[in-house]
């Protein structure tokens, strides 16, 4: 009943200006009008990842709960977890409206918000309130006049190190200048060492905190290579890839396709999903990694799994789809996995990140 009554809802958000949408939804959230799902999460989808039990392996991307407002009604929609933020230390704006834009006719959305955002102080009292169940985690970034970035994260690490399962160093949304500067080899390098020792001294008093980094999809091979290094060495605990792409190749033409900020959804879907099988191949699989970028269906997250990613992401796909994509993923993909003959999830992770690679460098 309210699952039906969800569905007859969408059509209605989506002629919204996409900023009204999502404040509705996130209303909604709070109201607790959603659907919750059925049955608890097929078996096969469970698994332990940097320390984390997950029910299932499909979380909220990082931008549709900016202030961690409703994590906890996230997490009962059936989600396997929530990742808040981005967070910044001082509340900002972001940039001028309109700042975001659906393609609809790709299924696409190009945003350039500019961490709009609470700051931190409202966000870790919410967190704070809600207590520790279900798995949170908490996406952390630099204010946009902040000469030293490092700072920033560091800020966040202390902030949020008692209330967050897990950190992600976001340095790859394209609409904070500089942000994405800090990919480069000596940047991340320097970045993580701070992050790191500052996680590790909160250990200390807390649990111990992993560590993710998200990365832009729009890296070239020696970029990311050296990522792959940095992130070896410093034995980080996980990685996010990917974030939106300034590219435009997929959406020539386009309505709305001139926009600046970073693309998401189905025409990002194949660029994220060459990186992650990049990453995973380079990395020798010792790296989790959480695949995002373009997922829609149960068989875009089984191509993001097999592909190399342990766990999954998904934010445009539920704006063209609405909530009820998230249990049809979930059963979707249990079934995907039975039909492969895979007893759980984990047997599946980057089983075709090779074929993944030869298909792109054929298409790139
Ligand atoms: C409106 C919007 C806001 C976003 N804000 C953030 C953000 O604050 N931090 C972040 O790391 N990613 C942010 N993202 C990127 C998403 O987390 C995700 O990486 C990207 O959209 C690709 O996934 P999708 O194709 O499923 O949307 C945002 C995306 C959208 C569409």
């Amino acid at each position: 009943m309210t699952s039906s009554l969800f569905s007859l809802a969408q059509p209605f958000l989506t002629a919204l200006d996409p900023e009204t949408a999502h404040r509705l939804a996130i209303q909604a959230l709070k109201a607790g009008i959603y659907p919750r799902p059925d049955a608890a999460s097929p078996d096969n989808l469970a698994q332990t990842v940097f320390g984390l039990k997950f029910a299932n392996p499909v979380g909220i991307a990082a931008g549709f709960d900016k202030n961690a407002e409703v994590p906890d009604a996230i997490l009962r929609l059936g989600m396997g977890f929530a990742e808040v933020g981005t967070l910044t230390p001082a509340a900002q704006p972001g940039n001028p409206r309109p700042r975001v834009f659906r393609l609809k006719s790709k299924r696409g959305v190009i945003n350039r918000l500019g961490f709009n955002n609470d700051g931190h102080g409202p966000a870790f009292q919410r967190l704070q309130q809600r207590g520790q169940n279900g798995i949170v985690g908490v996406n952390i970034g630099a204010n946009k006049d902040t000469v030293d970035k490092t700072l920033d994260y560091v800020a966040g690490i202390k902030t949020f190190a008692q209330v967050a399962s897990y950190f992600t160093v976001n340095i790859s949304s394209p609409n904070t200048p500089g942000l994405r500067g800090l990919q480069q080899r000596d940047e991340l390098d320097h970045l993580l060492a701070a992050v790191l020792s500052q996680r590790d001294a909160c250990a200390k008093k807390h649990a111990r905190v992993p560590v993710l980094v998200k990365i832009a999809p729009d890296l070239t091979e020696a970029e990311l290579n050296d990522i792959v290094e940095i992130c070896l060495q410093r034995e980080i605990d996980g990685a996010i890839i990917s974030n939106t792409t300034i590219a435009r190749g997929s959406v020539q033409g386009v309505e709305n396709a001139d926009e600046s900020g970073g693309l998401s959804g189905a025409p990002l879907f194949e660029k994220s999903t060459a990186v992650l099988a990049r990453f995973h191949v380079l990395s020798a699989g010792k790296i989790p990694l959480i695949g995002v970028g373009g997922i829609d269906s149960a068989q875009t997250a089984y191509a993001k799994i097999t592909a190399g990613a342990t766990l999954v992401q998904l934010y445009t796909g539920l704006i063209y789809e609405g909530v009820g994509l998230v249990g049809s993923i979930i059963s979707g993909l249990s079934d995907l996995l039975a039909r492969d003959g895979y007893e759980n999830i984990t047997d599946a992770v980057g089983t075709k990140a090779e074929e993944w690679l030869t298909k792109f460098n054929q298409e790139s």
